[in-house]
């Protein structure tokens, strides 16, 4: 894309909004309706935005005003949790390019993603959407993913803006969390999309930080993105997140989604008047909103993308494949063929593939494993795929099927309406009849080739009964073809776990505050997320973050480290020691020892894909940048710590092959800092950590425009209403399942003034005046006041 500021755009916008009227302005900085930004006149375009982070979501003609309705047939890749096991940067930013190929061709300026939230806990319910535990796998990803998108001309724009990792009362909930480890662990990651991929757009999540919502946060738009990572493009809101408009136009949120009749146009001209808004940053904003408008009307009078869908299709398999990631096998994979094979599980039949919510997309086509292997292979359903659960008699008749073949391909997993958008996962294992199938299989045939569709980590204690396991996540439309390959040896289980895959949940210092109390969590677990906790605890995990066996074996060694001060680079040499062409990933990880501050027993530092002959080998260089060797100090500043470094090459978090060990110099004065007692920091601690006392969650009542409707419900009169909604709710879903589970977590999670921002519905001065009467003040209503 063409310079910022070298470019016509900026200057043209700013010129633009200087002969509007305050009025245009307030209209331009909210949407025109659910995915539309807002026309005047023929002066300013409208251009539109949609999601989604793995294929294109763009409602077919008139739009619902809540977007469930179907979208347009586009390519559904892999999502984020599958890319990222890939960990190819260049194959994500060839997905990115084929996404902005396909919203250019359908005239979408804004593709809502990536999504690059970090994977606090197992049960995130989005986990499926986001790419990984660790910061600088998911920024390095999610800023290849940016560069494919920008690359045709779209905008992308990295979500969401930021410690959204949880879908427990994700609009409201106040994410209470130190500094450092927000800037080490939940910021890192988008500070380096904007680094290394420019985004134009960004969007903020709906929860709060420290008390303020993400929508209104001034340290966080202001200040750090703008401010400290130069971002200079649009910030929006998530849809219905923005909380005070004013307060939101004074942080630097630009452009509120979806639109309204104007919600918050009195306050803003109220704080306008009594100049707590100054006019020139609704007028920035305003500029922001035309610059886009404009940019994508400049593309749309450009040449229209070619899309040739089946090239998108086989990427798509291509992706599928890389991301399939092997976690044992006793050789039993790859398979020489098809012949005396049985495949047990309906998920083979109808796969799970994508996830349920915003990201759903509606695929061009859609290959099941059966499909792919063929129809005349033997095949049980085994299970349920709504509910995953089976009969005993099922399981019977999946054992008998086994027995009588020579290798079997048992697929399970996670059903689609425990992965969804608006909820938590409510469970990490699979459902307790379908343990017992694969348990059942396994003990009729050894040879069972088990395969795992799912968004997320799972606790797999059975893991070692199959005779090979594979984690196959959701791929995609192509993952049947794709998972064919990987099966029948056509193509190498590329993928390496981007989460560790824990022994037990319960055991993770992030669960004794997940989801946390109603409307606050508490991240009293600091940077111990992930592998950074099984490392420093010695709590080994069932599956390694950075894991994946292929079918060949590799030798990483002659690890050296050059270039002097913090640039360095770890040169490390890489040989396929096995008889097979394959790909390995080459990780750093580095490790301070004797550190005055805690810190982790190693970090990601880098990594590179390699893809190997038999008997080849090559040597790589991965740069290490000078974040590797900092921390953020208590003095509010990144710091490089002097004295000796570890830095390690391996092929998992807990396979280190080689280590060399370097000397850095710096100045930088560290403020040394106690480590807690355990992995959860104890009320002391995390106040210590904190820096002040430990915030008190919010009272239930009074009722408040923040309140959710599953709060409010819990008076009679609330009862009553939000009843008559979810009714209302339950009519437009019709009778897809998902659908109606999304709409029901949406209605529960909805604060009271979404009634006014979502579409034309009540005035925020009404709103008002209902939480009275639910807050029983029956009189002051009657009254007027
Ligand atoms: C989601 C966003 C999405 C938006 C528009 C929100 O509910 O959080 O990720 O882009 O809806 O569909």
């Amino acid at each position: 894309m063409a310079d910022h500021a070298e470019d016509g755009f900026p200057a043209d916008a700013e010129r633009l909004v200087t002969g509007l009227t305050v009025d245009e302005c307030l209209r331009l900085v909210r949407g025109k309706d659910f995915w539309n930004t807002t026309d005047l006149d023929g002066r300013v375009p409208s251009v539109m935005l949609t999601d989604g982070p793995h294929g294109l979501r763009k409602q077919a003609g008139a739009a619902d005003h809540i977007g469930l309705s179907d979208a347009v047939p586009a390519t559904c890749f892999p999502v984020a949790a599958a890319l990222a096991a890939t960990w190819d940067v260049e194959l994500v930013r060839e997905v990115g390019e084929a996404l902005g190929r396909e919203a250019r061709a359908a005239d979408v300026a804004v593709l809502l993603g990536p999504g690059l939230n970090m994977k606090r806990h197992p049960r995130g319910g989005r986990n499926f959407e986001y790419f990984s535990e660790d910061p600088v796998l998911s920024g390095s990803l999610a800023a290849a993913l940016v560069e494919g998108v920008q690359s045709q001309g779209v905008v992308a724009c990295p979500k969401h803006f930021a410690a959204n990792n949880q879908e427990t009362m994700r609009m409201v909930v106040d994410t209470v969390v130190d500094e450092r480890t927000l800037r080490e662990v939940y910021l890192r990651g988008f500070e380096m999309v904007v680094e290394r991929a420019r985004p134009q757009a960004f969007m903020t999540a709906y929860n709060r930080i420290n008390g303020t919502y993400c929508s209104d946060n001034s340290w966080l738009v202001r200040d750090v993105l703008r401010r400290e990572w130069g971002f200079d493009g649009l910030v929006m809101s998530d849809w219905g997140g923005t909380n005070d408009r004013a307060a939101a136009l004074r942080a630097g949120l630009d452009l509120e989604m979806p639109g309204n009749s104007g919600t918050f146009d009195d306050e803003v001209r109220a704080a306008l008047a009594d100049g707590s808004l100054d006019e020139s940053l609704l007028r920035a904003s305003a500029s922001r909103v035309v610059e886009m408008a404009l940019r994508g009307d400049a593309l749309r009078c450009g040449a229209r993308a070619d899309v040739d869908l089946d090239a998108h299709h086989e990427l798509a398999r291509r992706a599928a494949a890389e991301a399939t990631v092997l976690l044992t096998n006793d050789g039993t994979l790859p398979l020489a063929s098809a012949e005396g094979l049985a495949i047990v599980g309906a998920f083979a039949e109808t796969p799970r593939y994508q996830g349920a919510g915003s990201s759903r997309v509606n695929p061009t086509r859609l290959d099941s494993l059966r499909d792919v292997l063929g129809r005349d292979v033997p095949f049980v359903a085994g299970y349920d795929a709504d509910s995953g659960e089976c009969t005993r008699m099922q399981r019977a008749e999946a054992a008998d099927l086994a027995r009588a073949a020579a290798v079997v391909v048992l697929v399970v997993g996670v059903p689609a309406r425990l992965e969804a958008e608006t909820r938590d996962r409510p469970t990490v294992r699979l459902t307790a009849s379908m343990e017992k199938l694969v348990l059942e299989v396994c003990e009729a045939n050894p040879r069972t080739v088990v395969v795992l569709q799912n968004g997320g980590a799972l606790e797999l204690d059975w893991a070692d009964r199959p005779a090979a396991l594979v984690e196959a996540y959701l791929g995609g439309q192509a993952s049947g073809l794709g998972l064919a390959d990987v099966l029948l040896g056509r193509a190498e289980p590329g993928g390496r776990l981007a989460e560790s895959f824990p022994v037990a949940t319960a055991a993770l210092p992030a669960d004794a505050n997940f989801p946390g109390p109603p409307r606050q969590v508490q991240y009293r677990e600091g940077p111990w997320v992930g592998y950074r906790f099984h490392d420093a605890y010695a709590v080994a995990a069932r599956f390694p973050f950075g894991h994946g066996l292929g079918y060949t074996t590799w030798d990483v060694r002659g690890l050296r480290v050059e270039g002097d001060g913090v640039r360095r680079t770890a040169v490390v040499t890489v040989q396929n020691t096995g008889a097979r062409k394959g790909s390995a990933v080459v990780q750093v990880y580095v490790r301070k020892p004797d550190s005055v501050v805690p810190r982790a027993a190693k970090e990601l530092a880098g990594f590179v894909r390699v893809h190997l002959e038999a008997g080849a080998s090559c040597e790589v260089q991965i740069p290490l940048e000078r974040r590797v060797f900092s921390l953020w100090d208590r003095a509010g500043r990144w710091v490089v710590e002097a004295g000796d470094y570890d830095v390690m090459a391996a092929t998992s978090s807990v396979d280190v092959r080689d280590v060399a060990t370097i000397r850095i110099e710096s100045d930088d004065v560290v403020t040394p800092v106690r480590a807690t007692a355990g992995p959860v920091a104890t009320d002391a601690e995390f106040a210590a950590m904190l820096g002040h006392d430990i915030p008190v969650p919010e009272p239930l009542r009074p009722f408040r425009r923040t309140s959710t409707m599953s709060e409010v419900a819990q008076s009679r009169v609330g009862g009553v209403l939000v009843g008559l909604m979810k009714r209302q709710m339950a009519k437009m879903a019709g009778d897809d399942p998902e659908t109606r589970d999304l709409l029901e977590g949406v209605v529960a999670g909805l604060p009271v003034r979404g009634l006014a921002a979502m579409g034309d519905g009540l005035t925020l001065p009404a709103i008002d005046r209902v939480l009275a009467l639910l807050n029983g003040q029956w009189v002051e209503v009657v009254r007027g006041r």
